[in-house]
Formats: C-alpha cells, sequence, structure tokens
C-alpha cells in the first residue's frame, strides 16, 4: 500500500476542525498506521480518553464510569482500568466483555429494557449492580435471586415526569421501555418491600438522554434526578445510597461540547443544598460513553474515485456509513449533522466544494453534502474526528459485505 506525500505533522494547528486535546496523530504514526493497517480505518487515542475522564473526574463531584456501549474497543476498555471506577453494559455480551478486559462484576451496571432471563441470571452471577427498567423485571429478578440463595444488587431505573428538552435525543419524560415512570414509583416500593432480604436496593438510576451540550438542561436532569431520592426518602423511608445520573453529556464534531467544569460547580452547589436539607447526599454516579470517547477517536478513509455529475464534484471514499453511520448524519433522525470532514493528504490544497460519499449503492450514503475541502484526489486520505464513539458498534457493517474497518489504538 503506497502513502500518499505530504501528510501533515501537525494536524491540530492545521485543521480548523480538530479541537486541542482531541485525538491528533502525527505524520508518521498515520503513514505507519495507514501502512501496516490499511483504509478504512479507526485511530483511538487512549491517553486522550485518560485525559478526558481525569477532567470529568475533577469536574464533578461524581464516581465516573464509561459506557461500553459508546466504543466496546478492548483495548480501550483494559486502559480504562484504574482510571473510571467501572463500566456500564447493555448486554451480556458486553457483560462477557467486560470481564474478560479484567472487570469484577461488581465494578459494573447493567440498564437495558430487554434483559433476557439467561442475562439476568448471568449479572446475578457476578453480582452486576442491575437497574431495573420495570416492576415486572423487579419481580423477576427478585424470583431468580431468591432461587439461587443470593441477594440481587438493584437501582430503579427511573423514567421522571419531567421532560429534558436540552438533550437532542431525550430520554425522559416521555412514554418510554427505558425505566419505571415516576407515577409508578409506590407500585415499585412495595415491590421492593415485599422482597426484603433478597433484593438490596441501593439506589435510583435516571438516564435523562443524549448529546446535551448546555449546563442549564444538564442541572435541571440532575435537580429532578435527585427530587426522587429525596422524594423516595419522603414517602418510602428508604435513602438511596447511590444516585447514577446516567451519561448524556454532549459533544458535537465541531467542539461545541457540554462546559463540564461549569456544570460540575452547579452541581456540587445543588448537592450542598440537598445535603442541608436532608443531613446526607447519595454518592453520585456518571455513565457517560460520547463525552470522554468521541474526542478520541479519528476515521480515516481514502479516496477511490472522483467524478463530476451534473455540476457536482463527487468524492468517493472506501468506507462510509457501513462504517460509521453517525458521519452520515443518520444518528438523530432527519437532517442530523453530519461530522466534519479534513482532507489529511492535502491540507493546502486548493478549496473546492463537492459531495463526499461512501462506496454504498444508497444514495444515503453521504459523508459530507456542498462541503468545502481542500481538493482531494484518488489516493487521499480523509479524516473524520469525533469519531471515538458510536462507530463501527453503531453502523451496519456486514451491508455490501466490504471488509470491517481495522481499529486501531495509540496513546497507551
Ligand atoms: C443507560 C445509559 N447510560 C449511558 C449511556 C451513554 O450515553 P452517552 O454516550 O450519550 O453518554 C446510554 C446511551 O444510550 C444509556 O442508555
Amino acid at each position: 500500500m503506497t502513502n500518499p506525500p505530504g501528510l501533515v505533522n501537525a494536524l491540530a494547528l492545521r485543521h480548523k476542525a480538530l479541537v486541542t486535546g482531541w485525538i491528533s496523530p502525527s505524520t508518521e504514526q498515520l503513514t505507519a498506521l495507514t501502512s501496516t493497517h490499511g483504509t478504512p480505518l479507526y485511530v483511538y487515542d487512549l491517553s486522550v480518553l485518560r485525559q478526558r475522564v481525569r477532567r470529568l473526574r475533577e469536574a464533578m463531584p461524581a464516581t465516573v464510569l464509561f459506557a461500553v456501549k459508546a466504543n466496546p474497543h478492548e483495548g480501550l476498555l483494559r486502559g480504562l482500568r484504574g482510571h473510571v471506577a467501572g463500566l456500564d453494559v447493555a448486554s451480556g455480551g458486553e457483560l462477557e466483555r467486560a470481564l474478560r478486559c479484567g472487570w469484577s462484576g461488581a465494578e459494573l451496571s447493567f440498564a437495558g429494557p430487554g434483559k433476557t432471563r439467561a442475562e439476568l441470571e448471568q449479572a446475578l452471577a457476578h453480582d452486576v449492580s442491575l437497574s431495573v427498567e420495570s416492576v415486572r423485571e423487579l419481580n423477576e429478578v427478585a424470583a431468580l435471586a431468591k432461587a439461587r440463595g443470593g441477594v440481587a444488587r438493584v437501582r430503579l431505573r427511573l423514567n421522571p415526569a419531567t421532560t429534558a428538552r436540552a438533550y437532542r435525543v431525550p430520554m425522559m419524560g416521555v412514554p418510554s421501555p427505558f425505566g419505571i415512570d415516576e407515577e409508578q414509583l409506590g407500585e415499585a416500593m412495595a415491590q421492593v418491600e415485599a422482597h426484603v432480604g433478597v433484593v438490596d436496593l441501593d439506589g435510583l438510576h435516571v438516564h435523562p438522554g443524549g448529546q446535551c451540550t448546555s449546563v442549564g438542561g444538564f442541572v435541571a436532569a440532575a435537580a429532578a434526578s435527585l427530587d426522587l431520592c429525596a422524594r423516595l426518602e419522603r414517602e418510602h423511608g428508604v435513602r438511596a445510597r447511590r444516585l447514577n445520573l446516567g451519561g448524556g453529556l454532549g459533544v458535537l464534531g465541531t467542539g461545541e461540547a457540554l462546559d463540564v467544569e461549569a456544570a460540575g460547580r452547579k452541581l456540587k452547589a445543588m448537592i450542598d443544598t440537598y445535603r442541608e436539607a436532608m443531613g446526607h447526599v447519595p454518592e453520585l454516579l456518571l455513565e457517560p460513553g460520547r463525552w470522554l470517547a468521541a474526542p478520541a477517536g479519528l476515521y480515516v478513509a481514502r479516496v477511490v474515485s472522483t467524478k463530476q455529475s451534473r455540476g457536482t464534484s463527487f468524492v468517493v471514499l472506501d468506507g462510509g456509513l457501513n462504517h460509521h453511520l453517525a458521519a452520515a448524519g443518520h444518528l438523530f433522525g432527519a437532517n442530523a449533522p453530519r461530522l466534519p470532514l479534513l482532507n489529511l493528504s492535502r491540507p493546502d490544497a486548493r478549496a473546492i466544494t463537492c459531495t463526499v460519499v461512501g462506496p454504498l449503492c444508497t444514495p444515503l450514503d453521504v459523508l459530507g453534502d456542498g462541503v468545502t475541502l481542500p481538493q482531494p484526489e484518488v489516493g487521499d486520505l480523509l479524516g473524520i474526528p469525533a469519531s471515538g464513539a458510536y462507530g463501527p458498534s453503531f453502523s451496519p457493517v456486514n451491508f455490501l459485505g466490504h471488509a470491517l474497518p481495522a481499529e486501531v489504538v495509540i496513546g497507551a
């Protein structure tokens, strides 16, 4: 595989779309990686991921877990040990993977609306904390724990009555398969009491939704969740030891992101007020995926063809939505923003307006529609930043039988 000339040294300096502190491999690294692994290629920088964990831990009065669904790469899951306190898993497969990567069951939190009996058994066998999503599931967990002669560690995942409009993907305050409606808290607590000695309720879990970049929106969701802890104590005499505030901390391809320092200051003030009123506070947990991982990843694809069609310049890459659904704007419904595109090989070429597409036989496979780029030529490498979360694992990788993208970790 030949490498195009002129890969840049300091990508972050040359490309405004690469934000300071995000992955920015050197020329030498990119040349070596594309020679060894070919393209398309995902590059993840573990040191960037760890740096973001550090920043979040310093900013927030909360214990930080990582949501495996955002990026289940085993090199990252292993590399996060000792940096985050645990992992959020959403299936038996993720649970198995976490164990394989050295995590203990007690460090895992398992949420998801469709846990099968086998998955619940698996979680109980490894002492995983279960976020139950319905009263029915709570009763099933209790029955399984009783049959095993053990105690289930359980959090009630709640769906508060307030909506989370600041989340681009709101997941509370609406009819939802996720979590128990706040209005059913009494019914759920009656079952918790009925299962005393079999179910150990350690607290509550609220995942407000995805992609919130507003400090006010984040804080409002946290306030609604803390209110539910107060209600649990007032109405049911049960003190939540932990409150899992979920994920959803936003980061866009442009670099716009939740200001975690500002959000953390407001959260601290809020829990101080709670402590004054209640005499104690639950341990807060956060389990973001995207905010931590997206800036740590770069997707790199090669230009395989260029053509003109009725006045439009098309640039065709060797990878597209089959590897990176989000880059084609299909993550958040119609007209979702796409991610920025960079010409890594020729950053100083004359800019043209073009439409960048993947290799699939569908008009949906568009990575950039009428974008301005230094003129890409066949053989050039294009890069897509903010690609460390919801990449291959969130993409239809089997469509048309193209090879899977390579995924490599640097900065370990
Ligand atoms: C329960 C739960 N926790 C955490 C996350 C991670 O969300 P994000 O990657 O937006 O932080 C999700 C995402 O869907 C989720 O459903």
